[in-house]
């Protein structure tokens, strides 16, 4: 991922070549629940809820949704609660690490969902096959956006929706210094300590930084053909929840 003039941080560039970004889950998979919830004063299932909530489901429809970047499944076991029996749930991720927490979520009797270690840019997925895809704090960790977006787009259903939660960073004023000082300073050493993986954290905060503003990550929605594309603030931009539709008919 890169600022707006192309560069990319020194712990970002590392990681990535040496291919290691799905390792640093693996090594914070069990405790990163609770850390979440512990960093965001629990705001994160909040968020979660919120992202469940925008999810268009037509009556008697079957539906099938794919939640990219699944880590430890948090978006497939809100979905559940929300819809006890309703849809076919796959989850993909990187971090076998992280599935394997996920997978211990779910009732062993539930026969409509799935894990599978895949990555986001290159999914063995049929075209069409998706009512609805999430990603939660996902698409951020990725190393080409655009090639995401269009996987998304190549698997949706014509009509189909696509609903991407993401950290921000509030746009002016003394909340956003406040943001920035907290993420510099403070996340780093608060989720280094809880994890022991202070790398994890110290890569989190360099993302959030990198990751694009919401007009222009809507744009690259756009680009790849996305229709109807909006997006909605939690903590005054700090989470924004992006949601999109693909057209019935399409490029
Ligand atoms: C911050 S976690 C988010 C987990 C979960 N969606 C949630 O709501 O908490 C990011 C996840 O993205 C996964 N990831 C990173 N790059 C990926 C890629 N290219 N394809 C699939 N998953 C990826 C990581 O392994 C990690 O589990």
């Amino acid at each position: 991922m890169s600022d707006k003039k192309g560069n990319k941080s020194n712990l970002e560039i590392e990681l990535r070549q040496k291919g290691e970004i799905f390792r640093l889950f693996n090594q914070i998979a069990c405790k990163y629940d609770i850390t979440n919830r512990l960093l965001s004063l629990g705001q994160d299932t909040y968020w979660r809820n919120e992202l469940i909530r925008q999810i268009k489901i037509e009556e008697g429809q079957e539906f099938f949704l794919l939640d990219i970047a699944t880590g430890t499944g948090e978006v497939m076991k809100t979905f559940r609660q929300f819809y006890p029996m309703h849809g076919y749930l796959l989850g993909i991720d990187l971090s076998e690490g992280m599935i394997r927490e996920g997978m211990d979520k779910f009732d062993k009797t539930d026969q409509k969902y799935l894990f599978a270690v895949m990555d986001a840019m290159c999914q063995g997925i049929k075209s069409e096959m998706i009512n609805a895809v999430t990603m939660a704090f996902g698409i951020r960790n990725v190393s080409d956006v655009s090639t995401a977006l269009k996987e998304i787009y190549r698997v949706l259903k014509p009509g189909g929706q696509v609903l991407i939660l993401e950290f921000g960073l509030p746009q002016r004023g003394l909340w956003r210094r406040i943001y920035l000082f907290y993420l510099r300073y403070l996340l780093p050493y608060l989720g280094g300590f809880w994890t022991g993986c202070p790398s994890a954290y110290r890569y989190l905060s360099e993302t959030i930084c990198k990751f694009p503003s919401h007009d222009r990550f809507s744009k690259l929605m756009q680009e790849v053909g996305f229709i109807d594309t909006k997006w909605k603030e939690f903590n005054r931009g700090a989470v924004l929840l992006y949601t999109a539709y693909k057209s019935y008919k399409y490029k």
